[in-house]
């Protein structure tokens, strides 16, 4: 039987939660795989009796975390230890696109602060070359978005979809009060992620080239 990727997601969670030790500052990352991750680990120091401090990449998982006992703080008291996150693609050279969640700045502000990074990823996320199956989710200033389409489109861009909100009326505001542009680029290129930070009025794009990850799968 084909194990099924809500159940490959499982597994790497379990995989990442044998990591814990006592008193490890944890960078929890976002997403549906990240929110397995946690539990398993909740579990874990439940059972085990271990303390450990959660540095939460997103409203949404710092509330998973209070909800489930883990104590939080922030990149402005501690570092991490380690961290462990999602990705939406993995390309053979270990370049990632994240951001479905659109939480990809706090994300890259965690992975930049941390020694060691877990990406848990099941088999659907490995692609031959990023952008084969998912469009680089950009947060934008909301006053830049014009010119921010039109730089990108210089750059190769093909598609700019302005993401919208599914439980409201208009567009995903982001926790800093941006918008997210979803890009499709003809080819993405090594120096994309430096160049497209070049723009003004881009914060952060959810291209991840060249960090030192690991990843793990089933
Ligand atoms: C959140 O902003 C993302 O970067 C996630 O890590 C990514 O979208 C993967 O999500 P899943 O774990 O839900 O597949």
């Amino acid at each position: 039987r084909e194990i099924s990727n809500k159940e490959q997601k499982e597994m790497v969670a379990n995989k990442i939660a044998e990591r814990v030790k006592e008193g490890d500052v944890i960078g929890v990352g976002s997403g549906s795989t990240s929110f397995l991750a946690i539990q398993a680990i909740s579990k874990k120091i439940k059972e085990e009796n271990i303390n450990i401090t959660a540095i939460p990449t997103s409203q949404e998982v710092s509330l998973t975390c209070s909800i489930l006992g883990v104590p939080v703080s922030s990149l402005l008291n501690l570092k991490p230890d380690w961290s462990f996150d999602g990705a939406d693609e993995v390309d053979p050279n270990k370049n990632l696109i994240k951001g479905r969640g659109g939480a990809m700045f706090a994300e890259k502000l965690v992975m930049k602060s941390s020694p060691e990074n877990y990406i848990l990823v099941d088999e659907s996320k490995f692609v031959n070359n990023l952008g084969e199956k998912f469009s680089v989710p950009i947060e934008v200033d909301p006053r830049a978005v014009n010119l921010v389409e039109e730089e990108l489109m210089k750059m190769g861009g093909e598609e700019v979809k302005l993401r919208l909100a599914t439980s409201k009326d208009g567009p995903i505001i982001t926790e800093s009060g941006n918008v997210i542009l979803d890009v499709n680029f003809k080819e993405i290129h090594s120096n994309f992620e430096k160049e497209i930070k070049l723009i003004p009025g881009i914060v952060e794009s959810g291209l991840f080239i060249g960090y030192p990850v690991e990843i793990f799968t089933t």
